[in-house]
């Protein structure tokens, strides 16, 4: 949008649209934390609360400090933070795999599985720092009545001391996922070849879920989910252990280790609201804000690249988690111009093909507009881009990305993912973090009003 200032129509547009968005996540709140979507993912996810809580902070703040508290008891010894909480009261058809697949309590029982509660054994992206610290923004009163940054301080601590210590074995000073799930892009095309050397589970030996909820074109393959299946199986069987194992599975994620980085950059905040030395953090989130350019960087494909920690090669695919790194305070100038340029070149289309950035490569030997992470777009994805452009002084490019949000979620009925090129929804609707990042945007641009309005601009 060329001027931000709200005129009468567009005030009754966002407060509608703002009405909308709460309404899903108060049918989707469960009493402790949120439900991605009621019937495709009845649980607690991982990434997904992180960017639930970032938007329940504009509603309730105690419920966003809540939504995180819940997701971090479940931590692990070994400071993993699971991908799913299980809910007990959900049926076990009801998804799948199911607590009896992973078999957190007894499986994950040496490395450190919590007791009561049942859990998923891999990860998800490490986004949960930010986000408490945006949750402790929005309230600081209560967040230091509850002694909210002192509770979660720890264990966040703990848990990116996990990803450097059992992930770290690519040896540069990057996570590595070893489940294409714990990318969060579960199908994407980067993960072709490296899962393409897992022997898939037997089509028979496993009943999808996911499928009896919606339309199976949005969603990743049955050969796909035979090879999902079989890692996460071996990955359960070893114990969940990542020490002397060798993963048959292991990628360098520019867009995970991007938002390690950027929450470093957030623990360093919260290190000093607690009075305690956040030296340690800024210098990792430095490291590895190095070691992404180093390492990953592609300056001929425009943006970084996956690679693969078996063979020590990069993944040619260009996928939205190589344009992630633009959140990061440090980047480089020129890398970050020349992801604007990838972002707005023939690739990824914005503001010529797409409204919003596709999740994979338009132009590329896979790509699905309408199948999960093969090219649809995704809106925590394009919030955290709006954030990266504005960051780095594309001021224009933010603002047209963030009126794009908002319309395309508020047309799809806050789907979980869209179409790129028409915006027709995709996967669930009244999906959660699409909600929650509309509430984070309408604030934002409230805030931007009152402060023009205060300025007499
Ligand atoms: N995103 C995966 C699913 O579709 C795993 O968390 O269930």
């Amino acid at each position: 949008m060329a001027d931000r200032r709200t005129t009468g129509g567009a005030e009754l547009r966002q407060e509608e649209l703002g009405r909308q968005a709460a309404q899903i996540l108060e049918a989707n709140w469960q009493g402790a934390s949120t439900v991605p979507s009621p019937a495709l993912y009845p649980h607690q996810w991982s990434w997904d609360s992180a960017f639930i809580a970032i938007g329940l902070r504009h509603l309730s703040p105690r419920r966003a400090q809540q939504e995180l508290e819940t997701l971090l008891e479940a931590q692990w010894a070994d400071g993993r933070i699971p991908h799913i909480v299980f809910n007990p009261a959900v049926p076990l058809g009801a998804y799948f795999p199911s607590p009896d697949f992973w078999r957190s309590s007894t499986a994950g029982r040496a490395v450190g599985a919590p007791e009561g509660v049942e859990t998923s054994g891999i990860v998800q992206p490490p986004v949960h720092a930010l986000a408490a610290w945006l949750v402790h923004e929005s309230d600081r009163e209560l967040s230091r009545r509850r002694r909210f940054l002192e509770h979660v301080w720890p264990r966040l601590a703990a848990w990116h001391d996990y990803l450097a210590d059992c992930r770290g074995f690519g040896g540069a000073g990057l996570a590595a996922v070893v489940h294409p799930w714990e990318s969060g892009m579960d199908n994407s095309p980067c993960w072709d070849e490296p899962l393409g050397r897992v022997e898939p589970a037997p089509a028979g030996s496993f009943r999808r879920a996911d499928l009896e909820c919606g339309d199976g074109a949005d969603r990743p393959t049955d050969l796909d989910y035979g090879r999902y299946v079989r890692l996460a199986a071996q990955y359960r069987d070893g114990g969940y252990r990542d020490a002397g194992r060798d993963h048959p599975f292991a990628v360098e994620d520019p867009g995970f280790n991007a938002l390690l980085a950027l929450s470093e950059h957030a623990l360093a905040e919260i290190a000093t609201e607690l009075g305690r030395d956040a030296e340690p953090h800024r210098s990792r989130a430095r490291r590895l804000t190095a070691a992404l350019v180093r390492l990953l960087w592609d300056e001929d494909a425009g943006l970084f690249l996956c690679r693969d920690v078996r063979t020590g090669t990069p993944v040619p695919d260009r996928s939205v988690t190589g344009l992630l790194p633009l959140v990061l305070p440090d980047l480089p100038g020129d890398i970050a111009g020349a992801l604007v340029r990838t972002m707005t070149g023939p690739n990824f289309g914005l503001g010529k093909d797409t409204d919003l950035v596709p999740s994979y490569d338009l132009c590329g030997r896979a790509f699905d507009a309408g199948r999960y992470w093969r090219g649809p777009a995704w809106f925590n994805v394009n919030w955290l881009l709006e954030r990266g452009l504005r960051q780095h002084g594309a001021t224009g490019r933010a603002d047209a990305l963030e009126e794009a949000v908002l319309t395309a979620a508020g047309a799809s009925g806050f789907a979980e993912y869209v179409d790129p090129r028409t915006g027709e929804a995709r996967g669930a609707t009244g999906f959660s973090w699409t909600a929650a990042v509309v509430v984070d945007l309408l604030a934002r641009v409230r805030e931007a009003d009152g402060a023009r309005v205060a300025a007499g601009v």
